[in-house]
């Protein structure tokens, strides 16, 4: 028992000293070497493997022995700054054929030198061994017949998957996957086997006394999810789970998922390759075999048609990159979206951009005809999406069923699973808030690229726009994106673009999204509930995602907000029918609930779920009819069609209405770095939903504070330590000036603090959020400046031209992340480099941001400053644009419409 308490404390001492990072590097070999004898030891039922595994030497092969004169080599401060404070996209080492592809990377073997590609029985899916031969590959594709063989093995992290894969000895069976928690025995067996930790996150559970799964329970999961083939030997590539369970803990689910994702899940109709910003290139997958780029002989071809012999050789990109953008397969392969039209190319280019009314109406089945006469010429994206327009045209609201699946029952995780997406889910990431934020920041960069690539039109909304309106960022402690589309754009969207994997131009990034539209897209009132969420972007890496919801007129009953609208036009409006809902099949889908109820009762075709499904719906209705202070309802659904038309009302199918003067024309912004949109009326838009306050500085919210002079949000709790207003904590200097109004000294000292108390992940976000920040701010000044609407257009113009483009991302790339930490945790030791020495660059940091409030306040931001350029011949010092009242600044919108738009 004493050995487990000092594991414990050891682990959680290394964790405040330097969090993350040196997991495994502090408290690495010696508390893995603790953690695993003490579960050898104290496991009742020691099998023979367990009883003769001798820690030493899997210590020496899992550690490799030059690790001390390497970090001669390497300055660990400068990887430590790196770290937490750079976000350039730049890997720590090069991918070189010798040294990673043909080394094993984790599991008995590791270390083991492999004679040629032949022996590779798995391998690390760096972006830059894939994108290498992928290339090479589709360099060949000059016709653009070909579709490219896919293995999620290639495009997904599998990291620490392939330590199952690696196993010799140890037997995964489907119980594995879908037990609550981990066999502890079971675990201790594969960890003694790869001499590592199978997975990082909340191991602390594993050091308690565990409760039994009840193996009916068990049972009951694996029933229909799982098949093992028992004869096939070691590891985990004998057993296939074909459906995912949760009610297990999220390090169990996340296994289960990743098995699932590599053996079940459909393959994805198509890639599409980022041109940065700028357009796409997009390839059509095999959807029939899975093989990944040694299966399918693609990492053959690459070495032989580049006569690799070299073990030195390095996979890299740009030049092979150069060759493929001049190629004839990229010009065939180009994406051009002829729906799109010439006015539309110009969103986010404009500082305005005009959508019209007609884009919030779909006629899907007038568009099913179109595509049905020129079936021929269809793409594969085409063909499923008019499969998915018959099937949703057809089927009544009442009967829609739920699409997107979230593992929202996991247990010890209370209801974070909500926000991941069943297949992808791969962790606990939000355990880690450094890791979260960056796989969320790579998300919303990524998916702003694609949106602008392709003119497809879509603004922030709810909790992002919230977010936005502070500082250009979401809230800290959003796990979550939410965006809007008109609703011509979501089927634009969806018809080219439906199950394509994004993957982030490899030049900038390497995030990779699967985008995935609902299958009832043409229903557009909230009908059994189970599809509020239209479509979303999916982070493949950590199920994140991003909520896409459709805009557009329907027949839902209008919200009291929009009652004022409701009364005065009423009358003018009038009860006749002008419009009504081009999506509904007469007689069919158009049945109004109690219709459809009494047709159920004398129809055989309907099942008894149906009927109790309608029974219930109906019940919901008559409750809605006695409580909702709608104004239109006691309008038929065909009124209340012609009347939020006829009102330029508009909603998304969780009846959040908009009406088409808050959005229009959208306002050209930056989000996290990139463009974006926002309504034009984005206070009044949010007032619809949340009560904002009117001022542009501290304020709380949720239990963290908005600093004024950091432009970010901080938790109380931290803010209060930094603070130390009772003096209590040691070595941390006590400010005097309150929160909400500090004085210039002070913010310097409060920045000290926050690095004096090792809040680094703080201290990183505030620092690279402060050009946004600042970017924000300006660019407010600007929109509530005085001047007329035109002369405020053009100075936002500006902006965006000469600052806009020199915003650096406020994370960096996870991937190049997991390099940089990988590479600490081989090279740092306890006392290399020194707390001291890394402290010092802490310090720095909080010095360099006590600098910039210091010129913030007297008007010198170099960064403000913009020197005349060829296309500027002015320069111009955004310092000086006017203050505004902050206090005050959201009682009213910008105004940023001009006369025409009225
Ligand atoms: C360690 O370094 C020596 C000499 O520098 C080299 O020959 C050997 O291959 C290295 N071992 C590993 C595991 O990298
Ligand atoms: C396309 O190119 C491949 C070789 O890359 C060739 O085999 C095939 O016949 C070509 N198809 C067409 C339609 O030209
Ligand atoms: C895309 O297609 C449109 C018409 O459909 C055409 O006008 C435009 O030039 C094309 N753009 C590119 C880059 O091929
Ligand atoms: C998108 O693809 C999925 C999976 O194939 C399909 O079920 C869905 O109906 C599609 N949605 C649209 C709008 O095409
Ligand atoms: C609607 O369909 C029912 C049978 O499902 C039929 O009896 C009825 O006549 C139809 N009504 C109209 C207006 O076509
Ligand atoms: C039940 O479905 C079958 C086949 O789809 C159809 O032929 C039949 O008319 C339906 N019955 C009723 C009562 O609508
Ligand atoms: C805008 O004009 C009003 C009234 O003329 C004035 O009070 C205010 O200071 C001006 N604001 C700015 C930012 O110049």
């Amino acid at each position: 028992m004493f050995m487990l308490h000092w594991v414990r404390r050891f682990l959680s001492l290394s964790k405040m000293r330097r969090r993350d990072v040196n997991v495994w590097a502090v408290c690495g070999v010696s508390a893995w070497l603790l953690i695993s004898t003490w579960l050898v030891t104290s496991k009742q039922n020691l099998s023979a493997p367990l009883a003769s595994w001798d820690p030493r030497k899997s210590w020496s092969a899992s550690w490799g022995a030059n690790s001390s004169t390497a970090s001669e080599k390497v300055d660990l401060v400068e990887e430590y700054r790196d770290f937490y404070y750079s976000a350039k996209f730049e890997y720590p080492d090069p991918y070189t054929l010798g040294k990673d592809l043909l080394v094993v990377q984790v599991g008995p073997e590791k270390g083991r030198q492999l004679a040629s590609v032949d022996e590779l029985e798995f391998y690390d899916s760096d972006p830059r061994l894939i994108w290498s031969v992928v290339l090479e590959h589709l360099l060949q594709d000059h016709n653009g017949s070909e579709s490219l063989p896919f293995s999620w093995y290639d495009w997904a992290d599998f990291r620490d998957y392939n330590k199952l894969l690696s196993l010799k000895k140890t037997e995964i069976s489907c119980k594995f996957f879908f037990q609550r928690h981990f066999d502890p025995s079971k675990l201790a067996e594969i960890e003694i086997e790869t001499g590592e930790f199978l997975f990082e996150l909340d191991r602390d559970y594993y050091f308690d006394v565990l409760s039994e799964d009840s193996s009916a329970d068990v049972e009951d999961r694996m029933q229909d999810a799982c098949v093992s083939s028992l004869d096939a030997g070691a590891g985990a590539r004998s057993t296939v789970v074909t459906g995912l369970k949760d009610k297990v803990r999220p390090e169990v689910y996340r296994f289960q998922a990743r098995n699932f994702l590599l053996n079940t899940v459909e393959n994805p109709i198509s890639i599409t390759l980022l041109d940065k910003d700028s357009g796409s290139w997009q390839f059509n997958v095999d959807r029939m075999s899975r093989k990944n780029i040694r299966e399918s002989g693609l990492l053959d071809s690459y070495l032989q048609r580049n006569k690799v012999e070299n073990r030195d050789h390095v996979f890299e990109l740009s030049e092979q990159f150069v060759r493929f953008e001049n190629s004839g397969s990229a010009r065939t392969h180009r994406v051009n979206i002829s729906e799109i039209s010439e006015e539309e190319r110009n969103a986010f280019h404009e500082p305005a951009t005009h959508i019209r009314k007609s884009d919030f109406e779909f006629d899907a089945l007038t568009r099913i005809q179109e595509l049905e006469s020129k079936v021929d010429e269809l793409t594969a994206h085409e063909k499923a999406y008019l499969k998915s327009l018959r099937v949703s045209t057809q089927t009544h609201y009442a009967f829609a069923p739920k699409y997107f699946r979230e593992p929202s029952d996991l247990s010890d995780f209370g209801s974070l699973g909500w926000h991941h997406d069943a297949r992808f889910f791969n962790g606990a990431i939000f355990q880690d808030f450094l890791d979260a934020r960056t796989r969320l920041d790579s998300m919303i960069r990524t998916f702003q690229k694609f949106l602008k690539a392709h003119s497809l039109i879509s603004w922030l909304a709810h909790g992002t726009l919230y977010g936005y309106i502070y500082n250009g960022l979401e809230f800290p402690w959003d796990n979550d994106f939410d965006v809007q589309m008109p609703i011509r754009h979501l089927h634009i969207m969806a018809q080219h673009f439906n199950q394509t994997l994004v993957l982030e131009d490899p030049r900038e990034g390497n995030g990779r999204f699967i985008i995935d539209v609902g299958s009832s897209i043409t229903t557009r009132i909230k009908g059994n509930g189970m599809n509020n969420i239209d479509a979303r972007f999916i982070d493949v890496d950590s199920g994140l995602y991003i909520d896409i919801t459709g805009i557009s007129v329907s027949s839902a009953m209008l919200t009291d907000r929009y009652a004022a609208e409701f009364y005065e036009f009423r009358d003018s409006i009038g009860t006749e029918i002008k419009h009504s809902d081009p999506n509904l099949i007469a007689n069919e889908t158009d049945l109004p609930l109690q219709v459809l109820r009494s047709r159920a009762d004398s129809d055989p075709n309907y099942t008894d779920k149906d009927k109790k499904a309608l029974e219930k719906l109906v019940a919901e209705a008559n409750k809605e009819m006695s409580t909702s202070k709608s104004p239109s309802k006691y309008y038929s659904a065909e009124q209340r069609y012609n009347l939020n038309y006829e009102l330029d009302l508009y909603n998304c199918r969780n009846h959040h209405f908009l009406h088409f003067d808050m959005i229009s024309p959208l306002i050209l912004t930056r989000f996290h770095g990139v463009p974006a949109l926002v309504p034009n009326k984005y206070v009044t838009t949010l007032r619809k939903e949340y009560s904002v306050s009117p001022m542009h500085g501290f304020q709380t919210h949720k239990g963290n504070v908005f600093v004024t002079e950091f432009g970010y949000w901080c938790t109380s709790t931290v803010l209060k330590q930094a603070m130390n207003k009772k003096g209590n904590q040691e070595g941390i200097e006590v400010i005097n000036s309150p929160l909400n109004n500090l004085n210039i000294n002070d913010v310097g000292l409060l920045y000290n603090n926050i690095a004096q108390l090792r809040e680094i992940e703080l201290l990183s976000l505030l620092y690279s959020s402060r050009e946004h920040s600042t970017y924000r701010l300006t660019e407010l000044k600007l929109q509530y400046a005085n001047g007329t609407v035109h002369q405020k257009i053009e100075s936002l113009r500006n902006l965006e031209e000469q600052l806009g483009s020199s915003l650096t991302p406020l994370t960096k790339d996870p991937y190049i992340q997991h390099l940089q930490r990988e590479k600490w945790r081989a090279l740092a030791t306890p006392d290399n480099p020194s707390s001291k020495a890394l402290s010092e660059v802490d310090t720095g940091i909080a010095n360099d941001l006590q600098n910039w409030a210091e010129l913030a306040n007297s008007k010198q931001l170099p960064f403000l400053k913009k020197a005349a350029s060829d296309e500027h011949s002015e320069s111009i010092d955004y310092n000086q644009v006017d203050d505004i009242d902050r206090s005050l600044i959201f009682r009213v919108d910008p105004d940023l419409r001009t006369k025409e738009d009225d």
